[in-house]
């Protein structure tokens, strides 16, 4: 819903005007409970939750997905265009590496996308260096753990706003 939002917190309103798609990959919904050296011990829950915190504060509604069935990501990819988001950020987990079909859904999409990952992908084994979505990508993000998101939100709505 785009208008205007209550900040509980401030105690004003906020303008809600952009509407930005958080989507979940493969696995992803075992955070919290795996290699929590790579990951941390933050779960997915509390990672939304951070995000519906700063989407408040940034005047950004976010929506938030997770999946472990590439076609069913597809299909909420595919939902994003006729909901005509406005960002979409993706962390789309083992699929950045090899899964062409959301890389070509993704390429659907006419607004920003913002890629993120938890962990350094660069750091870490040979295959995770590739990513598949780089090029229908605005950028990437990675390496800073549970910021990794909130930066992205970050990025998002500034790309947004810029092209505004
Ligand atoms: C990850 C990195 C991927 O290589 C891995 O397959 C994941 C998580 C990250 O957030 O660091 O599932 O996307």
């Amino acid at each position: 819903m785009r208008g205007e939002a209550f900040d509980e917190t401030k105690h004003f309103l906020l303008k809600v005007d952009m509407k930005v798609l958080m989507l979940h990959g493969v696995n992803l919904n075992m955070f919290g409970k795996r290699d929590p050296l790579q990951y941390g011990t933050i779960t997915l829950d509390e990672i939304n939750a951070n995000l519906h915190t700063l989407g408040k504060e940034l005047g950004a509604e976010l929506e938030c997905f997770q999946t472990n069935h590439e076609g069913d990501m597809c299909e909420r990819i595919h939902q994003g265009y006729f909901d005509k988001v406005d960002a979409v950020l993706i962390n789309a987990g083992a699929w950045t590496h090899y899964s062409y079909a959301i890389r070509d859904a993704l390429a659907i999409l006419p607004c920003p996308i913002i890629e993120l990952h938890m962990s350094n992908v660069h750091a870490r084994e040979e295959f995770r260096r590739t990513s598949v979505l780089a090029e229908v990508v605005k950028g990437q993000i990675c390496g800073f753990g549970a910021d990794s998101y909130t930066l992205a939100l970050r990025a998002a709505v500034s790309a947004v706003q810029s092209s505004k």
